[in-house]
């Protein structure tokens, strides 16, 4: 179960994804994978010289692309939201500026310098998307599996180092009259 790498099949991907680039969210992970997949055949279309409407179905998977981006990043950020994880807002704002990006693709260069530009514009996403992987999303904690599974079971406790140690700082406030 979860998401299959490019072992798995015959034909070899461009872009791969990984065992590194795993946050272990398995929600999380399943559509990365398929951000990937998209990026993948998004590429294979590019350097298919032969393809028939190439410029049309490559536009569409942009397209395509920009969608499940949006989609996959509003559901990263329900779950961060739901897990109040503290680096959420800087975790949006880099999603908002990746939809960003993939809104400021200039279609008309595309059709001057259609393969160059296109291998470009994969090189960004994926190397974004890459970046964006390890260095944000790999540090989502994983407490997916805390909240959905409320059996009562015995809560061990384990002394962990993400619990701030918090000084208690009292302040007396004595009213003065
Ligand atoms: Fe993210």
């Amino acid at each position: 179960m979860g998401i299959s790498f490019n072992e798995k099949g015959e034909q070899r991907m461009k872009y791969e994804l990984t065992k590194e680039y795993l946050t272990g969210i398995e929600m999380i992970d399943e559509e990365h994978g398929r951000l990937f997949e998209i990026a993948n055949e998004c590429y294979d279309l590019v350097m298919d010289d032969t393809a028939i409407d190439r410029f049309d179905n490559i536009v569409a998977l942009l397209e395509e692309l920009r969608t499940y981006a949006a989609t996959h990043f509003a559901h990263e950020e329900e779950y961060m939201e739901r897990i109040q994880y503290e680096r959420r807002f800087s975790e949006r704002y880099q999603h908002l500026r990746f939809i960003q990006k993939l809104s400021e693709i200039n279609l008309d260069e595309i059709d001057e310098n259609q393969q160059e530009y296109l291998r470009g514009i994969l090189d960004f996403l994926t190397r974004w998307l890459y970046g964006h992987i390890k260095v944000m999303d790999c540090r989502i904690p994983k407490e997916e599996v805390a909240a959905q599974s409320e059996k009562p079971e015995k809560k061990t406790k384990k002394p962990d180092k993400a619990t701030k140690g918090k000084q208690e700082t009292k302040v007396k406030k004595s009213k003065k009259k």
